[in-house]
């Protein structure tokens, strides 16, 4: 894949494609992580002659103007990183986006506002595609977290600019691609998460090269209740059992978990106790993995020479119903710390392994949920097909 380091960029405008879909909590960013992961093509840029023009989504506005989703206070926050102004367009194309990008002077970066505010954006509209393209004279694809789309910021503009991967997209396809190509043995994956239906491509792609598989989250009730073991009024997809039962059968060493946290009501407050085994009984709902089954998952996490999760193993959410997930955060940090290669994507693990203080410790964060499970799947990112097969000057 050729990369930023491949492109001229002395006195160009660079229109880079990052991922600032950052957790707001009323206007305020909870979360700054992706915006600091883009700094370093931002910075790469921006000391090597060119100005920057960051174009990025926030939410999902559905194609309309809708100021909740406003990237404004992105802006503010990117600027305080960089130690320098920011400029802001409250149009990601059109007049003002226009003005401000053709006065950039090398070293100086604009941010666009929302491009999802315009419905072609992810309707990957061509014409759309060469407005943005018109602003800037390269494209660099940093979104990691936004390549399993095909929108027309991460697919048809390549058309229309010479292009190249960012950092945080090199280092995350390099990462991840380690781990599926060539992971140092035993190979052990946990996932999450609560359904067994997000997940099927991912076990079965893994369940080629992991060595381990540990299923935890609601899918394991699925999991359990195809074996025909009771799982009470746990979160069961009735129409995956069959699938949950071909899985077991045809995959080597797959997990599940041997105790479980059940609550009787699926809220804070609940009455909560832990079961003897497997089975869960009458009306209790399964909440998290039980006591024994993080033993376990941490004995076979101390041996792995390479670990991959994806998905919490418990409602995390609800600080009471968190302890599996968090326990699988210290054991994956503790092996970590032995030598294991660690790899963590999506929303609830990562947020586990920072509230545990571990995100230094642990050997990758991915910045993308969906986009690295995709990978992980075996699926081709449209976002990164694109600056494989753009138009190269
Ligand atoms: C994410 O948060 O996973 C990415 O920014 C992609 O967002 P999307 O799922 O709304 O496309």
């Amino acid at each position: 894949m050729k990369t930023v380091k491949d492109l001229s960029l002395s006195g160009k405008r660079v229109l880079i494609r990052v991922d600032f879909n950052v957790p707001l909590k009323e206007g305020k960013i909870t979360d700054d992580t992706r915006i600091r992961e883009s700094l370093p093509t931002i910075e790469y840029c921006l000391k090597n002659g060119s100005s920057v023009i960051a174009c990025a989504h926030m939410g999902r506005p559905k194609g309309t103007v809708n100021l909740k989703y406003s990237l404004e206070p992105v802006a503010a926050r990117l600027s305080e990183l960089l130690k320098k102004p920011v400029q802001f367009s409250k149009d990601c194309i059109g007049a003002e986006a226009k003005a401000k990008s053709a006065s950039l002077k090398p070293g100086e970066i604009l941010l666009l506002e929302n491009l999802r505010f315009h419905p072609e954006e992810e309707k990957n509209v061509e014409s759309f595609a060469k407005e943005l393209a018109s602003l800037a004279d390269v494209f660099v694809q940093d979104a990691f977290g936004a390549v399993h789309r095909a929108h027309a910021s991460t697919s048809a503009i390549a058309q229309f600019l010479p292009s190249a991967a960012g950092f945080l997209l090199e280092k995350e396809i390099s990462t991840l691609t380690k781990v599926l190509k060539n992971p140092a043995r035993p190979f052990v994956a946990i996932l999450g998460g609560a359904k067994v239906s997000d997940k099927i491509g991912v076990i079965q792609n893994l369940s080629k090269v992991a060595d381990t598989i540990i299923i935890g989250g609601a899918m394991a009730y699925t999991f359990l209740k195809s074996q025909g073991i009771s799982v009470g009024k746990s979160l069961v997809e009735e129409d995956k059992l069959d699938l949950a039962k071909d899985l077991l059968a045809n995959t080597k060493n797959l997990v599940l978990p041997v105790d479980h946290k059940v609550a009787d009501k699926f809220e804070k407050g609940a009455k909560v106790q832990t079961t003897q085994g497997q089975a869960i009984d009458g009306d209790w709902i399964g909440i998290d993995v039980g006591p024994k089954s993080s033993q376990k998952i941490e004995t076979i996490l101390a041996s792995a020479k390479t670990i991959l999760w994806n998905g919490p193993l418990g409602v995390f959410e609800i600080p009471e119903f968190a302890e599996g997930t968090l326990s699988c955060a210290r054991a994956i940090a503790k092996a970590t710390e032995k030598g294991a290669f660690s790899v963590v994507g999506g929303g609830d693990s990562v947020a586990a392994v920072t509230q545990g203080g571990f995100a230094k410790t642990v050997s990758h964060i991915s910045t993308g949920g969906g986009a690295s499970l995709e990978f992980l799947e075996g699926i081709t990112l449209p976002g990164v097909a694109a600056i494989e097969g753009a138009v190269h000057v």
